[in-house]
């Protein structure tokens, strides 16, 4: 039996992987500390009643500490991040406070109470990183594996690098035991209405534009985040310590492909079901038109990556991990959750959030 910290649990992988982990092992002790960012939603754990919920930041070490003890936490599973690589653009303050100096004061708070007071038990520190570290690669070079040397463009890549290569050091200085996960664009329930998939499938219901950046051929490797945690469920049981092991989906396709499936099982799921016409009645499949007829070429992301890839031979070699989900059954999962789901997107979507979409993508269409 072990107990889990888990940081950035109220966020998209995080409550995914709260939930999972809560089926998968019941017995298990879990605390999640989470500081509620727009990100975080606490409606995102409901149900799970076994569960201590900590409102709190991880920069705070004493905090820290005093939940590693009181819970006798042997392991941390650390999700907590900035995660949007266009807020970064926008703002990169923050990404340098959670994700750099964020992760050093949990590294610090496990150095504490597992290593030097704790004399060495037991433990497991994981870290939950991106591909994004690797840079950006041609359409002929091979995929990113664990020796790829990393070559971060965006603010938000850069500081993931950064937290990497803290835990690489804490590990190799001090013998703090830990993992590190590089994975791929994760996609799934819960997930905030920023990213490409819940934005594009939100606007397709309310008839807002789909601003695709630049010519739409960005390459990205889609991973369902269930299979994402059943992969970080397979490197804290039997990962090496002090080893990274990169996690993908196996379904690399350009953004025109993934939204023209999205606008497809959108406009499938009006077709079968009268209903939904009286419910998002803005939206073009309501009235009989595709919801492809959204599609709004505005001006590209700044220094925007050309495509990511994921060699998982690593993973799959040592571990046996294989994605369950290809990319057609995990989007059609994700469509009707979010149908079903609708108080949480609209509950999350509040008025700050709104405005900055406004902001944002309200002034970047330029083709209609
Ligand atoms: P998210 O933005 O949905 O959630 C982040 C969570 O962290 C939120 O609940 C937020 O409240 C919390 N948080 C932020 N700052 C905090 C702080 N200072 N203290 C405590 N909690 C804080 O992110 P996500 O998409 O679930 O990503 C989780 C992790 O996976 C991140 O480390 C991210 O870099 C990594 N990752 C995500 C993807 C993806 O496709 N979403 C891909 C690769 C890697
Ligand atoms: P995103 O979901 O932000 O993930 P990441 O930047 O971490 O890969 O974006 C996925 C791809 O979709 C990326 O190439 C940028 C593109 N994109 C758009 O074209 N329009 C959008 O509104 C968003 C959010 C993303």
């Amino acid at each position: 039996m072990a107990n889990l910290l888990v940081t950035g649990g109220a966020g998209f992988i995080g409550a995914n992987f709260v939930h999972y982990w809560r089926e998968h092992h019941p017995n298990d002790g879990m605390v999640v500390l989470d500081a509620l960012t727009y990100a975080g939603n606490r409606t995102s754990l409901a149900g799970l009643e076994s569960l201590r919920f900590v409102h709190g930041d991880i920069r705070a070490t004493e905090i820290v500490s005093s939940l590693i003890r009181d819970h006798d936490i042997d392991t941390i599973v650390h999700f907590a991040a900035e995660s949007h690589v266009d807020r970064s653009i926008d703002g990169p303050d923050a990404f340098i406070d959670t994700n750099i100096t964020g992760t050093h004061s949990l590294l610090k708070a496990a150095k504490s109470e597992w290593l030097d007071r704790g004399s060495g038990r037991p433990h497991r520190f994981h870290h939950i990183s991106t591909d994004e570290v690797y840079g950006s690669l041609g359409p002929d070079d091979p995929p990113f594996s664990e020796l790829t040397p990393y070559a971060p463009n965006s603010p938000y890549s850069a500081s993931k690098a950064g937290s990497d290569h803290l835990v690489r050091a804490y590990h190799h200085t001090f013998g703090l035991q830990t993992t590190t996960t590089n994975c791929s664009n994760n996609y799934g329930p819960y997930q905030f209405p920023e990213k490409l998939i819940p934005l594009f499938l939100i606007n397709c219901l309310t008839g807002k534009p789909l601003p695709i950046y630049g010519d739409g051929m960005n390459v990205r490797d889609w991973l369902y985040v269930k299979d994402h945690c059943r992969g970080i469920e397979l490197v804290l049981d039997r990962g090496q310590v002090g080893q990274t092991y990169n996690i993908g989906g196996g379904e690399e396709l350009p953004n025109l492909t993934v939204i023209d499936v999205i606008c497809a099982a959108v406009d499938e799921r009006f077709n079968a079901d009268p209903a939904l016409a009286a419910r998002f009645p803005d939206a073009p499949a309501a009235k009989g038109q595709a919801s492809s007829s959204l599609k709004t070429f505005v001006t590209d992301r700044l220094g925007h990556d050309r495509r990511y890839a994921i060699d998982e031979r690593k993973i799959q070699e040592e571990l046996g991990y294989r994605p369950a989900r290809d990319f057609k059954s995990g989007l059609a999962a994700t469509v009707d959750w979010y149908l079903a789901h609708e108080n949480w997107w609209r509950a999350v979507m509040d008025g700050s959030y709104r405005v900055w979409l406004e902001r944002n993508y309200g002034s970047r269409a330029t083709v209609g």
